[in-house]
């Protein structure tokens, strides 16, 4: 149990690798705060993990709700020592086609939703006086551009950004800050940009998640289970001296 007595926040927790990062630390021993826009989801999926997990209602783009779910997690664990930055929404377009309120949307769950939620945890963590971790959700996307993909990418690259100024701003306060990338994971999340990719590039449903998965060194596309090792290591103690990094998690992907 590397994670015993832990209490963490995964905001996103009502599916995909969220949920699975929900699962692998109650497994390790820590309780965890699932948080996600979509309550009555992510009440279902916190029942089914039992009493390790608490469900929290959070909108992640909303700061009066980022408190108010901060707070609902803090009373219930009693306290804060790992936040995980999980939730994002994904989009495609050509440049020609990106709209404004798409490019907002975007920014606000994935950039915004990522800088709020950590400056809660990290008022909570400095009370607190004993450190903390937080990792973020980047992406493949985050370290180059993708033809179609211009807003989520650089809402990525954001993300890899603020988890640097981040982890150096609270190293003073024992807080680490790391990210993850992963390349491309089933689930579905997947689905949503398999449509897409239907839609611009005229490919059959399914083709182009096929494609993608057939094109990744490792043979396969990812899991959200081949993302939790990572995200387990960055909350432990052998992790103490490492911050401000975005780790790759791929299966090779974004070096091929
Ligand atoms: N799946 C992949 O291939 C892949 C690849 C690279 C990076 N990622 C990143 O990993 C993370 C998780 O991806 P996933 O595949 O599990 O995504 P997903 O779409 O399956 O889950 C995202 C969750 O975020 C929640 N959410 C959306 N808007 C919210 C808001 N405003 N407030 C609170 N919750 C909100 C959704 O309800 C959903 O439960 C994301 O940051 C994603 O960008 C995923």
């Amino acid at each position: 149990m590397r994670l015993a007595g832990k209490r963490a926040l995964i905001t996103g927790a009502a599916r995909g690798i969220g949920l699975e990062f929900a699962r692998a630390y109650i497994a390790e021993g820590a309780m965890v705060a699932l948080a996600d826009i979509n309550e009555r989801a992510v009440t279902a999926a916190a029942r089914a993990l039992g009493p390790q997990a608490v469900p929290v209602g959070m909108d992640v783009t909303d700061e009066a709700s980022i408190d108010a779910g901060f707070a609902q997690a803090v009373a219930a664990m009693g306290g804060l020592d790992i936040l995980i930055n999980n939730a994002a929404l994904f989009s495609a377009a050509p440049i020609t086609e990106i709209t404004r309120q798409d490019y907002d949307r975007l920014f606000s769950v994935n950039v915004a939703g990522t800088l709020f939620p950590m400056q809660a945890a990290a008022r909570q963590m400095i009370t607190q006086g004993q450190g903390g971790r937080i990792i973020n959700m980047a992406s493949q996307a985050g370290r180059r551009g993708e033809s179609l993909v211009a807003v989520y990418c650089a809402t990525k690259a954001a993300v890899i950004s603020l988890t640097q100024s981040a982890g150096l701003n609270l190293i003073a306060h024992g807080i680490t800050v790391n990210a993850i990338a992963p390349g491309v994971v089933d689930g579905e999340h997947w689905d949503g940009v398999d449509a897409f990719f239907a839609k611009y590039e005229g490919k059959a449903p399914g083709q182009k998640k096929a494609e993608v998965g057939a094109a990744v060194p490792f043979g396969r596309m990812g899991t959200a289970a081949d993302l939790t090792g990572m995200a387990v290591f960055l909350a432990t103690p052998e992790a103490d001296y490492i911050t401000a990094q975005c780790f790759g998690v791929d299966g090779g992907n974004w070096m091929a």
